[in-house]
């Protein structure tokens, strides 16, 4: 699997390297690791969804999956950093009231945010997920079996880099006071088989999609999709 997909990213900068020069430019908005995951996400889809990223960023991660899929995507976050994804409607709110409509989406995306967050802030974003989703909830998370010294250490300095950085962009942002939110495969499965119209919860490495081990895909099912 892993040589299959280290083909596929070789073969696709092959392909990119031969665009001419135009659309090369175009294509590189994009990052081979990133359209990969995207690419397994897309994968879970179908054409004329509704997708929301709740913390979105540049809202890279919906173009990508437009790429793949027909979606009507939506970025949401606490701010938008840049306009580098203009076709991808973003709008800003307050960080725990998502402005939508109950089961507003089929399907919503927090890429990388929940371990930015205190249990209890996790859990009541979650909810406003749940609330707003139809069908299915995507995370990407820093994510491992298990968890060793070093990598807890990383967790600590990454909690605290990245917190400073969100603080510095954001007045509202209160970084962590813990990495509880960093959590273990099976540490993902218990908290999410734990909230409330969960179903399923799939959980799987992008060890071999990503450039990084740890980031990996949790692939949440709601009981509202029947
Ligand atoms: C590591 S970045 C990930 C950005 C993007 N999802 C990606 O995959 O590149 C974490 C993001 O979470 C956002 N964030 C933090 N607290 C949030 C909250 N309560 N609701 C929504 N987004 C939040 C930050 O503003 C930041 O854009």
């Amino acid at each position: 699997m892993t040589s299959l997909t280290l083909q596929a990213a070789g073969a696709a900068c092959v392909w990119l390297a031969n665009l001419p020069r135009g659309r090369r430019r175009a294509w590189s908005r994009y990052r081979p690791w990133n359209l990969l995951k995207s690419h397994a996400i897309a994968s879970r889809l179908v054409d004329g969804d509704a997708v929301l990223d709740v913390g979105c960023g540049t809202g890279h991660m919906l173009a990508q999956l437009s790429l793949f899929r027909k979606i009507r995507p939506h970025g949401v976050d606490l701010s938008i950093m840049s306009a580098r994804f203009p076709e991808i409607p973003t709008s800003t709110y307050d960080g725990r009231t998502l402005p939508f409509d109950d089961q507003s989406f089929d399907a919503t995306m927090l890429c990388y945010v929940m371990h930015h967050l205190s249990p209890a802030e996790a859990r009541a974003l979650f909810q406003e997920t749940v609330r707003v989703t139809r069908r299915r909830i995507f995370l990407i998370e820093d994510s491992l079996p298990l968890f060793g010294p070093l990598y807890r250490i990383r967790n600590r300095l990454h909690r605290i880099e990245a917190g400073l950085r969100y603080r510095d962009f954001d007045a509202g942002y209160q970084m962590p006071q813990d990495e509880a939110m960093f959590k273990t495969h099976v540490g993902w499965r218990a908290w999410l088989g734990e909230q409330p119209g969960v179903s399923v919860v799939d959980v799987e490495s992008f060890a071999d999609v990503s450039q990084h081990d740890h980031h990996t895909l949790i692939d949440v099912r709601l009981a509202t999709a029947g």
